[in-house]
C-alpha cells in the first residue's frame, strides 16, 4: 500500500501539473511541528524561481501555492490545507483516513510495507576478516552495519547476495605459514597461537631482507595451487571456525556458504591481469602493474596507479577487489554492489568504481550497475581515542561479547528474580549481544562513537534494552489481557485523543523509513524511528487506558498496542536483534 507521503506525493504531482502544465518534485516532508499540520509540500519557492525566471516576471511562491491548493484534490485523505511562511502548504490527515490506513496495515503481514518496485540483486560485501587474526572490535562495525543491511534490502524484495571478502590471499598468507614451517611446535596451533606467531614474524620484517624474503614466498604461494597449501588450509579453517562462531553468537546472517574471499578467485588473477595489459587498459609503472583511473593523484599531483601486481610480483588488494567485482558483476549479475567497510577505505573503494568505470564493468545487458561504498568511523573508548584494553591491546570480539552478556545478565537478574534460570540466561544474550549491535546501528555510521558500556545497557534512552523492554511491555498487555479473557472485536480503528493519533500518524511511516534505509544505506534512520516509536507509545499508554477502557475504544486501543508490537518486532528483525517477550 502507498504510503501517506506516497499518496500526498501524488497528488500534488497532479495539482502541480493540472496548475503549470509542468512536472514537478512536490517536495513533501513531515512536518516538524504537528501544529498546522502532519505533512508539509514544500515546492513552491522553488517553482516560483523557475516560473519568475521563465516569464521574467515576479512570481509570488505563495500565489503558486495558492494555485496548487486551487488544483489539488485530497478528499477523504485531508482534513485542512494551509499556506504557511513564504509558501509552505501545510496537510493535515483526517483522523478517519488514518484509521483506515492503520486497519490496513494491520491486516497485512508485511504491515502495509510494499515491497520495493523494482526488485534487484545486490551483493552486500561485509565482515571480511583477515586469516590469523582473531576478530577485533574493527570487524564488528562492519558485521553488524552490513548485516543490518542485507536483512533490510531483502525484507523490501530485493535478491541479496551477501559475500564475505575474507583476506587470506596476501602476504600475511605468505608470513604465517612461514612462521608455522619455522617453529616446532605447531602442531597444537590454536588462532591465539597463530596470532602470537604472526606478530613475532611481522616484527622480524622490518629487516628488508626478511621482507622480501616474505613477498617473494607470498608470490609463489599466489600461484601455486590450493590443494598444495596445507598450511594455509590449516590457517584459514581454524580463522573461519572462530569467525563463525562469532557470527552465531551475534545473530549475524553470514554462514560458509556467504565466504568468497581473496584466494576464491585465485586462478582468475594471471588471466585479468593479462587482459587487462592487452587491452592497454593496465601499464607498467615503476616495475608494477596499474591502471590510471582519471581524477586520482598523489601528493606531486601526478596520476595515481590502482596497483594490480606490485614491483615484488604479488597480487595486491585492488586485484583482489577487482577480480571480485568483475565475478559479482557479470557471473553473479548483480546490479548493485554494496560494500560495507572503514572509512579509511574509502580511497582504495573510490578508485575500484573508477577503475570499474574505466573497463565498463558499470553496464550489463540488464541494466546499470551502482556501486555503493557505506563507510563507517571508529568506534572510540570513553577517552576519545580508539577503543583499546587498558594495556593499549585491540580489543577481541570474544572477550567484548562476554562482558555484554555478563552486564545484560546483572540488569535481568536484576528487573526478574523469579525468572527460571534457561529463559533468564536467553534474555541475557538478547539484551547484551543487541545492546552492542545496537549502540553501533543507532549512530550515523558515518561518524565515530563512542562505546559506552552503561549508556548502551540503560533502561532509558535511544538503547537496544529500552525497545526491547518497550516490545516485552505492549506483549505484557496481551498476557493480561488473556487472563481477564477480553479480546478485541470488530477490526477498526477510533482514534479520538492526541496520543492515539500521535501513535497512528507514526506506526504508518514505517515503510517510509524502512525505505530510506535501503536508500541510504543508514541503519540509524530505523533505530530512531523505533526509539519514537516507543516513545509515543507510552504517552499513548499513559493517557489512554486500555483494559480498563469500553468497546469500541478498548478494541481498537488493543490493535494500536498490537501494531506496535508487531511494528516494533519487525524494526528489530530488521536490526537483526532480539525482542524477547519477557523481559
Ligand atoms: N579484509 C579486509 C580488512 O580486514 C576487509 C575486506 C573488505 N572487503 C573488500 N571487498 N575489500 O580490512
Amino acid at each position: 500500500m502507498p504510503s501517506l507521503i506516497e499518496q500526498l506525493d501524488g497528488a500534488f504531482r497532479a495539482a502541480i501539473v493540472a496548475a503549470f502544465g509542468a512536472e514537478s518534485d512536490p517536495l513533501i516532508s513531515v512536518s516538524q511541528n504537528d501544529k498546522f499540520g502532519d505533512f508539509q509540500a514544500n515546492a513552491a519557492m522553488g517553482l516560483a524561481k523557475t516560473l519568475s525566471e521563465s516569464t521574467g516576471q515576479k512570481t509570488h511562491p505563495r500565489a503558486v501555492a495558492q494555485k496548487i491548493l486551487d488544483h489539488l484534490d485530497l478528499t477523504g485523505v485531508a482534513s485542512e490545507t494551509s499556506i504557511a511562511g513564504p509558501g509552505f502548504i501545510n496537510v493535515r490527515i483526517r483522523a478517519d483516513h488514518l484509521a483506515g490506513e492503520l486497519a490496513k496495515a494491520a491486516a497485512d503481514p508485511r504491515l502495509g510495507v510494499p515491497p520495493a518496485a523494482s526488485a534487484l540483486r545486490v551483493v552486500v560485501d561485509y565482515s571480511g576478516p583477515n586469516i590469523a587474526k582473531e576478530m577485533h572490535v574493527g570487524h564488528l562495525r562492519s558485521t553488524i552495519i552490513g548485516d543490518a543491511l542485507a536483512r533490510t534490502l531483502s525484507f523490501l524484495g530485493h535478491e541479496v547476495i551477501r559475500q564475505n571478502h575474507v583476506g587470506d590471499w596476501g602476504l600475511q598468507m605468505g608470513m604465517v605459514t612461514y612462521a608455522m614451517e619455522t617453529t616446532a611446535d605447531s602442531e597444537e596451533l590454536t588462532l591465539g597461537g597463530l596470532e602470537t606467531l604472526y606478530k613475532r614474524i611481522s616484527r622480524a620484517t622490518e629487516d628488508p631482507a626478511v621482507r622480501r624474503q616474505m613477498a617473494e614466498r607470498t608470490r609463489e604461494l599466489q600461484r601455486a595451487d590450493k590443494s598444495d597449501l596445507p598450511n594455509w588450509k590449516r590457517v584459514r579453517d581454524l580463522t573461519l571456525a572462530a569467525a563463525h562462531a562469532m557470527y552465531r553468537r551475534l545473530d549475524v546472517l553470514l554462514t560458509e556458504a556467504d565466504v568468497r574471499g581473496e584466494s576464491d578467485y585465485a586462478d582468475r588473477y594471471r588471466d585479468l591481469i593479462d587482459r587487462l595489459v592487452a587491452s592497454g587498459h593496465a601499464m607498467e609503472t615503476a616495475g608494477a602493474l596499474g591502471l590510471f583511473p582519471p581524477g586520482f593523484t598523489n601528493k606531486e599531483g601526478e596520476p595515481r596507479p590502482f596497483l594490480i601486481q606490485s614491483r615484488d610480483g604479488t597480487y595486491q588488494y585492488p586485484t583482489f577487489d577487482l577480480a571480485a567485482l568483475e565475478y559479482r558483476v557479470k557471473t553473479l549479475g548483480a546490479r548493485r554492489l554494496i560494500y560495507t567497510h572503514d572509512a579509511r577505505q574509502a580511497e582504495h573503494f573510490a578508485m575500484l568504481f573508477a577503475v570499474a568505470g574505466l573497463l565498463g564493468w558499470d553496464r550489463t545487458d540488464g541494466g546499470a550497475v551502482s556501486f555503493e561504498y557505506a563507510p563507517f568511523g571508529t568506534m572510540l573508548g570513553e577517552d576519545g581515542k580508539p577503543y583499546k584494553t587498558r594495556s593499549g591491546e585491540t580489543v577481541k570480539l570474544a572477550a567484548l561479547l562476554d562482558e555484554a552478556e555478563q552486564r545484560a545478565r546483572a540488569v535481568v537478574d536484576e528487573k526478574n528474580p523469579e525468572m527460571p534460570e534457561e529463559q533468564r540466561r536467553a534474555v541475557a544474550h538478547s539484551v547484551g549481544i543487541g545492546a552492542v549491535k545496537y549502540a553501533d546501528l543507532s549512530k550515523d555510521r558515518i561518524s565515530d562513537y563512542v562505546f559506552s558500556w552503561d549508556r548502551m545497557l540503560s533502561m532509558e534512552g535511544n538503547t537496544a534494552p529500552y525497545l526491547q523492554y518497550a516490545h516485552a511491555r505492549v506483549r505484557s498487555i496481551f498476557r493480561r489481557a488473556g487472563e481477564r479473557g477480553i479480546e478485541a472485536t470488530g477490526s477498526g480503528f477510533v482514534l479520538d485523543s492526541p496520543q492515539e493519533l500521535a501513535l497512528a500518524k507514526h506506526l504508518l511511516r514505517f515503510g517510509d523509513v524502512v525505505a530510506a534505509v535501503a536508500r541510504e544505506l543508514k541503519p540509524h534512520h530505523l533505530c530512531n524511528y523505533l526509539y519514537e516509536l516507543s516513545s509515543r507509545f507510552s504517552g499513548f499508554f499513559e493517557n489512554c487506558p486500555v483494559l480498563q477502557s469500553e468497546d469500541p475504544a478498548r478494541s481498537s486501543r488493543l490493535r494500536l498496542c498490537e501494531l506496535t508490537a508487531r511494528t516494533l518486532a519487525s524494526g528489530l528483525d530488521l536490526l537483526g536483534i532480539g525482542h524477547p517477550e519477557q523481559l
